[in-house]
């Protein structure tokens, strides 16, 4: 009986599990952003590497970025920040989902990668004033409370370690105007509403994600996959942190998947308090 007890627990935590992140902060990852590409031996020999990482993660993330820029929320917005820019795809896509009166900041630990942004918007002539860059910590935005009324982010809070996780959601939900709405997509542990099929199918992908997640550093396959840069997403459960929040309220998810991985969108709105 103990035996079948622990057998069936064991088979329900399957892909249900978030994983630790195995670096200390993202302050001690940035370094891993600042040399994307240089790690891996053949791509030493390219002077710059990160339109090659781009066009490798991008392969990835695209479509759920594509995705999840719709809703009236991105009409309403005069001033919208997309934080963890990287290498500008998402920020690209808002650039051409909005107009001249909207003001889009994009954030970056990474002075490296904000360069990257840039020159991302320039090759596309979506360069205009009305795009700002500001390297800083989404654990501490450097605006005042209610200043924005979107809060885009994709990949940044399933690489964030937990503690630096609920910092980030702590200052979204500060620098948010009442009413004001937060687009975050990571990858998920939340698989509720799938069919049951579909859910085993990802719970599986998850933990064979997780296994390599966590001998990502070193595993030769997913170093070639991720073109030496060790991948630093996971999934996570999103959707418990942000209802530790006290004034964001979920409006809406959707699931997404990032290859064979899934991954949510979710629309939160900042409640009046
Ligand atoms: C996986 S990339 C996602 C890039 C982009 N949003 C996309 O979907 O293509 C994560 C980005 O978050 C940035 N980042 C990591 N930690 C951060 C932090 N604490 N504050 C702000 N940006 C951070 C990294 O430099 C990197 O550019």
């Amino acid at each position: 009986m103990n035996l079948w007890s622990s057998l069936t627990d064991r088979l329900r935590r399957i892909g249900r599990r978030q994983v630790p992140v195995w670096f200390e902060s993202s302050a001690s990852v940035i370094d891993e952003f600042q040399t994307i590409g240089k790690k891996l031996r053949i791509l030493k020999i390219i002077p710059n590497p990160f339109p090659f990482y781009d066009w490798i993660m991008g392969f990835y993330e695209r479509p759920s970025n594509r995705e999840a820029l719709r809703g009236p929320m991105l009409e309403r917005a005069r001033k919208i920040l997309d934080v963890g820019a990287g290498t500008g795809y998402l920020l690209s896509r808002l650039v051409r989902a909005t107009g001249e009166e909207q003001e889009i900041v994009a954030v970056d630990l990474s002075r490296q990668m904000l360069m990257n942004s840039r020159s991302y918007l320039s090759k596309h002539g979506q360069l205009t004033e009305r795009i700002v860059f500001k390297q800083a910590d989404c654990q501490s935005l450097p605006w005042e409370e209610n200043t924005f009324d979107l809060y885009v982010s994709s990949y940044l809070f399933d690489l964030l370690p937990e503690q630096e996780l609920r910092n980030a959601l702590k200052e979204m939900e500060r620098v948010l105007v009442p009413d004001g709405y937060a687009i975050l997509i990571t990858m998920t542990t939340e698989l509720n509403g799938l069919p049951l099929y579909k859910k085993i199918f990802y719970r599986i992908m998850n933990e064979i994600y997780c296994i390599g997640y966590q001998n990502g550093r070193w595993n030769p396959i997913w170093r070639f996959l991720f073109a030496g840069y060790a991948p630093h997403c996971r999934p996570i459960t999103l959707g418990s942190y942000l209802r530790e929040l006290d004034n964001m309220a979920m409006a809406y998810t959707k699931l997404s998947r990032v290859s064979l991985f899934p991954v949510r969108i979710y629309y939160v709105r900042k409640t009046h308090g």
